[in-house]
């Protein structure tokens, strides 16, 4: 079983709209998929109580009451949304079930900041200094011509954490949030940005260099 975990302390960065993003990605390529939702404010189990029966299924987990005891046997990948504001044992305790972690990271000072704190925070955590997990930056609602945008782009390229992909800012996201679906659910002619966009992501999450 794989575990895959969208996982940063700082808030609103998008974890849950990468965790529910790439649990369609996956049951679209004929996963059996479970998405684990560390949080307690539900939102990647909101959206799968929205997604419609036309779709692969994916099976929800409460993971913020008792953890992965309720993934399915015969799934095949786990995605687990962590909360924001994760630190000490808690943080332990998360990665202590992720095999490859996303990191998304917002183009703005307050959010580089937090997560070069959060990162170092990460990076001594003794699975993650074991190298029993892999992480991986993607950059988040990104916007292009904007000088925050170059910002982050440079702060990824030189932080001690491979920088695999950007996510433009788009209301696809906030579209397919809403019908419980992933951006690539969604008609290709309005989608397709946002299909490229995931390709490194994909590429990546299904390679070895994501796992340990
Ligand atoms: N690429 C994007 N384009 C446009 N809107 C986005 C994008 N990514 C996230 N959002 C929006 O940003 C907001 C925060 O995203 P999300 O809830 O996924 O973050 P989060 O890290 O899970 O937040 P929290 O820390 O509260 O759990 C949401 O309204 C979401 O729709
Ligand atoms: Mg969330």
């Amino acid at each position: 079983m794989r575990h895959i975990m969208v996982l940063n302390a700082k808030g609103g960065c998008g974890k849950s709209t990468l965790a529910t993003n790439i649990a369609a990605y996956f049951a679209n390529e004929g996963a059996n998929v479970a998405l684990a939702d560390y949080d307690p404010q539900r939102s990647s189990l909101d959206w799968l109580e929205r997604r419609p029966d036309n779709r692969p299924s994916i099976a929800g987990v409460a993971a913020f009451e008792d953890g992965l005891r309720h993934v399915p046997r015969t799934a095949d990948i786990v995605v687990s949304d962590a909360p924001a504001r994760s630190h000490g044992k808690e943080l332990t305790d998360l990665v202590r079930h992720a095999e490859t972690i996303v990191v998304p990271v917002l183009p703005s000072t307050i959010d580089m900041q937090a997560t070069t704190v959060f990162l170092q925070e990460l990076q001594k955590v003794g699975k993650v200094q074991r190298k029993q997990a892999k992480i991986g930056a993607v950059a988040n609602r990104v916007r292009d011509n904007t000088l925050i945008w170059d910002e982050l782009d440079e702060y990824l390229t030189k932080a001690r954490v491979p920088y695999i992909a950007s996510l433009r800012e788009a209301m696809n996201y906030v579209r397919a949030y809403t019908r419980g679906l992933g951006v690539h659910e969604l008609p290709e002619y309005l989608a397709w940005p946002d299909w490229d966009d995931w390709d490194p992501l994909a590429s990546w999450l299904k390679s070895k260099r994501s796992q340990p």
